[in-house]
């Protein structure tokens, strides 16, 4: 077996043995497979696909590519949250805080930005002094302690994922239902968690545009979640435009901070309200979401969930004043306030041009060693089937130069088109996917 003919074998859209799969994945764990041949295979796959038994054993094998972490120290059920991706989307950032505080460990591991799309750790490490590397014990130990941390996968956990996730961020190949499915689950289940609740997105901002798609993708995770017996629920939330209202690593903590406080409500509270009473009841805290939902509006009205984001950040070596004083964190060399300069209303978003704005920018990264520049992205606070005018505020942007600026604002401007009639408002949600079946939003 070699790697020419593993890459040649799906090129022609042949379906690859467990063996081969094993082969190529142990190889991107230890390094012995080079990256352009990863690289060529990944894109094989992104075009031809894969079956339902290949995803599966692309999974399995990217698990025992590492170890399996153990949460057994952490008393109660340990609840893992984790989404495919999206734009302005820093849920984790909210409701790991607020679960945390009605009582229920998160051991969180979180990733990185993957193409058009933000990740955690860029967003927590955009917080002076924060680490996300910590070692088992300490992330167990400050679980313990605390009631939350939120880490990157440990190098021994998944690694194979490791290796793949950053190649397709890189490689336009981060749009593809198997590797999709693999990357999350796998991870998922090495990171020990007893029970999965996952953020579909769907919509132009989602790595999944179709609700087809995303019901595919939610449905074939749900299912390796079953094989693995482990509760999973999947969630299928609208990503039609930016869930919350700024886009970029410190751009998102401001924006977790201050709807913590209190100060925003809007659809990124909804969302983490509805993902995080889907914890609480996996975890047994609640008898049903409604249920649960309550708990966690009474962690955000006494301020509870932001202590709780004040300690994480403090025990993972961060300034906890960040919460007090936003002004603690990145800021950027240029700021604009940009106008409408029509009126009418907002029609409709292409958000993953909007995540590639500000990947552009430099919040997102275009070759696997790329720095970030924590403090840049904009603040886009209109939303679909707002009624605009001409000085209405289309976005604030945070820039390194000017020139940086002015290429923001072309790709921000011709991302978002208007009417002249107000257009009906996205859904927040539209799909439950258990494996009992699945629940479509009928509102
Ligand atoms: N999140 C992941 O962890 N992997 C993917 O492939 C997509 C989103």
């Amino acid at each position: 077996m070699n790697m020419v003919e593993i890459i040649t074998k799906k090129k022609l859209g042949g379906a690859l043995s467990p063996d081969e799969i094993k082969y190529f994945v142990d190889g991107a764990a230890t390094g012995s497979v080079p990256d352009y041949q990863l690289a060529a295979l990944l894109m094989a796959i992104r075009l031809r696909g894969m079956t339902a038994e290949e995803t599966t054993a692309l999974t399995l094998a990217m698990l025992k590519s590492g170890d399996v972490a153990d949460l057994s120290a952490i008393p109660g059920i340990k609840v893992d949250k984790h989404s495919t991706g999206g734009v302005g989307d820093t849920t984790t950032l909210i409701l790991a805080p607020l679960v945390a505080a009605c009582g229920v460990p998160v051991a969180k591991m979180s990733g990185r930005g993957l193409g058009h799309t933000g990740g955690t750790l860029d967003k927590l490490e955009s917080i002076p002094g924060l680490s996300v590397s910590l070692s088992e014990k300490a992330f167990v130990d400050q679980v313990n302690r605390i009631g939350l941390a939120v880490i990157g996968q440990t190098g021994s956990l998944a690694p194979a994922d490791k290796a793949l996730y950053a190649l397709r961020d890189v490689t336009a190949t981060v749009d593809s239902l198997p590797l999709i499915a693999s990357s999350i689950m796998s991870k998922k289940l090495a990171s020990g968690a007893d029970a999965i609740v996952l953020d579909v997105k769907t919509g132009s901002g989602a790595i999944m545009h179709t609700l087809e798609g995303s019901l595919e993708l939610a449905r074939a995770m749900v299912a390796i979640g079953a094989l693995a017996e482990k509760p999973v629920t999947a969630v299928i939330t609208g990503m039609a435009q930016p869930l919350g209202t700024h886009v970029g690593n410190a751009l998102e903590v401001k924006d977790a901070i201050d709807v913590l406080s209190g100060r925003t409500k809007g659809d990124l509270l909804a969302v983490s309200l509805l993902l995080g009473s889907h914890m609480l009841t996996l975890a047994g805290a609640a008898k049903d979401p409604a249920e649960a939902e309550i708990q966690l509006r009474r962690a955000l009205d006494s301020g509870a969930g932001l202590e709780k984001l004040r300690q994480m950040i403090g025990a993972q070596g961060g300034d906890p004043r960040v919460c007090d004083d936003l002004s603690r964190l990145p800021q950027p060399a240029v700021r604009r306030r940009v106008t409408v300069g029509r009126g009418g209303y907002v029609d409709a978003m292409d958000t993953t041009a909007l995540g590639l704005a500000a990947q552009a920018m430099g919040a997102g990264r275009l070759r696997k060693t790329d720095a970030l520049d924590y403090s840049v992205g904009f603040i886009l606070p209109v939303r679909i089937g707002d009624r605009v005018e001409r000085d209405t505020e289309l976005c604030t942007l945070c820039a390194r130069s000017e020139a940086e600026a002015d290429a923001a604002e072309r790709a921000i401007r011709a991302a978002i088109t208007f009417s002249e009639e107000p257009p009906a408002r996205p859904k927040l949600w539209e799909a439950v996917v258990t494996a009992d079946g699945t629940r479509m939003n009928e509102t």
